[in-house]
């Protein structure tokens, strides 16, 4: 158990307009902060004022990026509770990621005492609006001053939190997807499986390049053939095809485990559809979408809940998804995971924690 100190308290701001929180612009009053040290383990948990961090210029995150981060989300109920969704999850991906970039594990106890904590302190930032939540960004970043390439003995582990709307303009409205056939993400072996900043860095050159089109995301290929499809990056991705709904098996490692993905495969398979995780070629989607039976598309993530897909260009071979339109699988799994969430529908799967 963590024995966390208030350091000193900010002056409170004023909270934002609930009807243009947009994604991660606001940040709350506080924040946590907590060190490591080789030979020491993680001390001196605290909450202090959101602040600048200071840091080296010769940090090994500023130069060879040993850096990780989660997000999840804070609702609030219509009778006032706090509530996290899953927040577990995100604690064990976080120290899968760790072991990948070679950064010390958290205690989960420990992390989600923070967590949970830092929350609490900031509840009157948990906005009330419907769509809305408290996002939260758990990062840890390797401070050693050091210019040698090798794994830091020194990190930093910080806890921000962000009053946030929908994460696309579009809301729950279809977005356009643009098929990246160039560059990649991800490889077999490499960091695709780890929420790590570095993976973020190697996307945007495939955003900027989707932006210009007046594209909403990129999707991603597998880095070997560019044949089969990965995840879009800030979503994993689903297709109802036929009777089936399809989404890519998670096996390679070059695709982020996401939160909302296994929740949807647990609530789809609780309604009784046949849910398969296998290797889905941009081929067959065309094919699918030729034959009549590619019925819709979403992706699927904290940020973005669900994302219903309208559109789909690959390489100027331009598709449109049930007419551009929200589909009904989109709308019952938005209806559902969001009614669990903001405590409206019962969590039969007992994924909520109360924060207090
Ligand atoms: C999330 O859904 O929490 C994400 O991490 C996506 C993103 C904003 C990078």
């Amino acid at each position: 158990m963590l024995n966390i100190r208030i350091d000193s308290i900010a002056q409170r701001k004023e909270k934002p307009d609930s009807d243009k929180l947009g994604f991660g612009k606001y940040f709350t009053d506080h924040m946590f902060i907590m060190d490591y040290a080789e030979g020491k383990g993680w001390y001196d948990p605290r909450i202090i004022p959101f602040s600048d961090l200071s840091l080296s210029p010769a940090a090994m995150v500023f130069h060879y990026g040993q850096e990780m981060f989660e997000g999840l989300k804070a609702y609030r109920t219509s009778d006032g509770k706090i509530l996290l969704f899953r927040p577990d999850k995100n604690i064990e991906r976080m120290n899968n990621t760790n072991d990948r970039l070679c950064i010390p594990r958290i205690d989960p106890a420990d992390a989600l005492q923070a967590i949970r904590t830092l929350v609490d302190y900031e509840r009157e930032w948990v906005p009330d609006k419907e769509g809305t939540s408290l996002y939260i960004r758990p990062f840890i970043i390797a401070t050693d001053a050091a210019l040698g390439v090798h794994v830091a003995h020194n990190y930093m582990f910080v806890i921000i939190l962000s009053p946030v709307g929908s994460y696309y303009p579009q809301g729950i409205n279809p977005v356009k997807i643009y098929i990246e056939t160039e560059y990649v993400r991800a490889v077999k072996g490499g960091t695709g499986r780890a929420k790590a900043g570095g993976n973020y860095a190697a996307s945007l050159i495939g955003q900027q390049k989707a932006d210009k089109l007046g594209y909403a995301q990129v999707l991603w290929l597998d880095g070997i053939g560019h044949k089969y499809i990965d995840e879009v990056g800030a979503m994993n991705v689903f297709f109802v095809v036929g009777e089936e709904i399809l989404t890519p098996s998670l096996d390679d490692g070059s695709i982020l485990p996401g939160v909302t993905r296994a929740s949807c495969i647990e609530l789809l398979r609780s309604w009784g559809y046949d849910v398969a995780e296998r290797k889905i070629s941009v081929d067959e989607i065309y094919e699918a979408s030729k034959n009549g039976s590619l019925k819709e598309a979403f992706g699927t993530g904290t940020a973005a809940v669900i994302s219903p897909i309208g559109e789909l260009n690959n390489d100027g071979d331009i598709i449109t998804l049930n007419n551009g339109k929200i589909g009904p699988i989109s709308q019952k799994l938005y209806d559902n995971l969001t009614g669990i969430q903001w405590g409206k529908k019962e969590d039969i799967f007992d994924w909520t924690l109360t924060v207090r």
